[in-house]
């Protein structure tokens, strides 16, 4: 008979002088294999008559137990070593100075947002913001905007599956202009509560800037931008004071007295007579270029009935520009995409 004993002291001296897992696991086939040095003995057993086999069997399988509890031990004190060398290797010199997280600063776009909301704060507008998911209604319909405008085919608008209470359909609102109608009828009904007429309802002077969405994709369009709408209604409120809100607008905005405006004709549903509001720098890189900026024009008669007001008492103008765009001239900025990279290479050149 092999000397057991002896067997399993091999086995430990075998298995505690390997220095890795690789080279434990060869270790161990040799006595607990499918052809090892134990398995072969046990074997052997069926040889013998029932009454030794019964206690060679038992002295075997004490073997092999004493022989399995090595090689754990050599497994978890190879795990253990592994694991102190990881840990002094990638150790943390607790001595070394904090690296910070760097200050952060806000995005260029937000930049533009405060400061279009602080002029137009100055020059007493309010400031409104409307839901991003909007209805039919609001986005089209109240803008007298017709059933065949193509910001409302599949291609420009991102519709959002189901109805609203009122079995509108929901959308992601493609320009701040809802905002015109829900800020404007809020005001009538909040002050035909209160007076039962609106006799000396105050002027309605608000702005709303926002998020907007649509289709469309390249060096100028985002699928989502920003916009900021303004509108003023009142009893005498003309055309003349769209210009001079806006001048001064940006005037302020791009800090240059000398800036040119020009309103140049144009259409929109919701507006009559329109207006796109032109911009020429005196000097500079973009010097001597009309560059377009915004949106405008006297509100039409329809939308000012669908705010719950009779466009024979009231009348005003409304505008509505990108953010995005006034941040590009302001900054010479000339990739709309670069805003919403997040790329701090970008974004650091903006600091608080
Ligand atoms: N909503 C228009 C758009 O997104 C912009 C616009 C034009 C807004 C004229 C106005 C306006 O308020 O009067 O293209």
């Amino acid at each position: 008979m092999v000397d057991l004993d002896q067997l399993v002291s091999e086995a430990q001296q075998s298995f505690s002088s390997t220095s890795d897992a690789v080279a434990l696991e060869e270790a161990k086939a040799k006595y607990l294999g499918k052809s090892g040095l134990l398995t072969e003995i046990l074997k052997g057993l069926g040889k013998l008559d029932p009454e030794q086999r019964k206690s060679e069997g038992a002295k075997i399988n004490a073997a092999k137990t004493a022989i399995e509890g090595a090689l754990n031990q050599r497994r978890n004190q190879l795990a253990d070593d592994l694991l102190q060398a990881r840990l002094s290797q990638e150790a943390i010199d607790v001595s070394l100075p904090g690296r910070g997280r760097g200050a952060g600063s806000l995005h260029p776009v937000m930049r533009t947002w405060e400061r279009v909301e602080e002029i137009f704060h100055s020059i007493g507008f309010e400031v409104a913001q409307g839901p991003e998911i909007e209805n039919d209604w609001y986005n089209f319909t109240a803008l007298n905007s017709p059933e065949n405008h193509p910001a409302r085919s599949m291609q420009d608008t991102f519709y959002v599956e189901g109805h609203d209470a009122k079995a509108q359909s929901l959308l992601l609102r493609t320009h701040t202009s809802p905002m015109q109608i829900r800020f404007a009828s809020n005001a009538v009904k909040t002050h035909l509560q209160q007076y039962g007429n609106l006799d000396d309802m105050p002027d309605i002077r608000v702005i709303a800037p926002g998020r907007t969405y649509r289709v469309d994709s390249d060096a100028t369009h985002s699928p989502m931008f920003h916009q900021v709408e303004g509108l003023w209604i009142g009893k005498e409120v003309s055309f003349a004071a769209l210009k001079g809100v806006y001048t001064h607008f940006l005037k302020t905005f791009f800090e240059n007295k000398d800036l040119h405006l020009r309103f140049r004709p144009s259409y929109f549903p919701f507006t009559e007579p329109s207006a796109e509001i032109d911009v020429a720098f005196p000097s500079g890189k973009l010097a001597g270029r009309w560059l377009e900026i915004s949106g405008s024009g006297q509100v039409h008669p329809t939308v000012i009935r669908n705010m719950g007001l009779d466009p024979e008492h009231h009348i005003g103008f409304a505008f509505g520009s990108g953010l995005e765009r006034l941040t590009m001239l302001r900054y010479g900025v000339d990739d709309l995409r670069l805003f919403f990279e997040n790329d701090t290479r970008f974004l650091s050149q903006f600091p608080a």
